[in-house]
């Protein structure tokens, strides 16, 4: 498990029975390397003392939120920058719901809402609890907001019921996080090429034509990729999204452009075209505005295919060629079609007659058509989670 050494891990340790068994995470991570460091709640203080946790982690326990000593040694900002990754094992019915609603009444939620890293919860409660709707409402907000589960498991319980709500075991914690990091330095050595949102083609300098998409939905995917390691570019057209830092964002606004910084971005290891690119582009541009008439005739001429040039390309085409096609009707004949015209690897479409779903939506239900006639249909759900799915199968198919 040498993926493990010398990493920084915060665990944040909260009120359960299972907070014996973050005693165990905490001998597997030191046995591997880890540098630890963690946060007691004050409910997990009932069930394990900082003594015992600083005896086996060899470092300090920070429980307050105003403790003046912690604070002028490490605050809580950067107690979570200081970490690689955050673990919060046993993660309760209170916790989950304080974290999926942004608060930060003490250490540990405001830690938690502080940091920009990636934050694994290991859950652990009643099956009563874990099966309740507001349970469940706080799970699919964490994971929209990136967290990653681990667990739970279905078992006895420590009040003798039977059900899903177990925390994980501690080995399976732990090399779930290990194939974190393995993944991570893996796909550091890849190239990821996204492109996103719509183009304008103009008419004049204050007009143009231009197409309906959000860019969500390759936002997200340029997002789950750089969770995962890859060094993503995303080339996206005009849209009002924000992204993280660590993507290489570059801002384009005609299909042109597009083209332009794609080819400057080749060679990339997989390419996902999820932009809506405007087809036709305006033949002769006015220079200056034009003036209201009866009739403006415009004359449109076909844009370059980014994703056609690309993925028949002898040299630049990358191992993983992926297009999206979105449809109002006959779905799977428009996108098998476009999957061997385009000669892409995969083809992801979704159906945008469906107002549930796609422009604008945050969320998607999509179907993969893949080159070996295999199809595949990712359920409805945030663009996010489905983003994740995808960049999954990426990794599958790449590894
Ligand atoms: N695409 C592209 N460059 C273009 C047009 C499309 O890279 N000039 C890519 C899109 O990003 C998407 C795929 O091609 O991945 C499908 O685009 P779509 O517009 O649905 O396909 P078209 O070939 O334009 O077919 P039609 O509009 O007739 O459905």
């Amino acid at each position: 498990m040498n993926n493990l050494n010398n990493k920084k891990i915060l665990l944040i340790i909260c009120g359960g029975i299972a907070a014996y068994k973050s005693l165990e995470i905490i001998r597997l991570l030191k046995k591997n390397g880890v540098i630890i460091k963690t946060i007691l709640t004050k409910s997990g203080a009932q069930f394990v003392t900082p003594l015992s946790i600083t005896s086996l982690s060899q470092s300090k326990v920070y429980q307050d939120l105003f403790s003046l000593e912690n604070e002028a040694e490490m605050d809580h900002i950067n107690l979570s920058r200081w970490a690689d990754l955050i673990l919060i094992a046993p993660a309760t019915a209170n916790t989950i719901s304080k974290l999926a609603n942004g608060n930060s009444d003490d250490l540990a939620s405001t830690v938690t809402l502080a940091s920009n890293k990636k934050i694994f919860v290991a859950p652990a409660m009643n099956v009563r609890m874990w099966e309740h709707k507001s349970t469940k409402q706080n799970i699919s907000k964490l994971k929209t907001y990136n967290y990653q589960l681990i667990g739970p498991e279905i078992g006895d319980m420590a009040c003798g019921e039977y059900g899903e709500g177990k925390m994980s075991d501690p080995k399976d914690i732990v090399n779930e996080i290990e194939s974190y990091f393995k993944n991570l330095k893996m796909n550091n050595k890849l190239k990821a090429i996204v492109t996103a949102g719509p183009t304008n083609e103009y008419i004049d300098p204050v007009r143009f034509i231009t197409n309906k998409s959000s860019g969500k939905q390759g936002y997200e995917i340029a997002k789950s990729l750089s969770k995962k390691g890859f060094n993503t570019t995303l080339i996206s057209g005009p849209t009002n999204l924000k992204i993280n830092d660590n993507i290489n964002l570059i801002k384009v606004e005609t299909a042109e452009e597009m083209f332009q910084a794609t080819l400057n971005n080749l060679p990339a290891d997989v390419a996902i075209f999820s932009a809506a690119v405007s087809d036709y582009k305006v033949k002769d541009v006015s220079k200056i505005k034009l003036k209201k008439q009866d009739e403006l005739n415009l004359v449109l001429e076909k844009n370059v295919d980014i994703l056609n040039y690309v993925s028949n390309h002898n040299s630049l085409r990358p191992k993983l060629v992926v297009g999206f096609a979105a449809e109002t009707n006959n779905l799977e004949n428009y996108a098998n079609k476009k999957l061997n015209e385009k000669n892409c690897d995969w083809i992801i479409a979704n159906d945008v007659s469906n107002k549930k779903i796609g422009f604008n939506s945050n969320f998607n239900e999509v179907s993969i058509f893949y080159n070996n006639d295999r199809t595949e249909k990712l359920k409805y759900k945030s663009k996010s989670e489905i983003s994740d799915e995808i960049v999954e199968k990426i990794i599958n198919h790449l590894n």
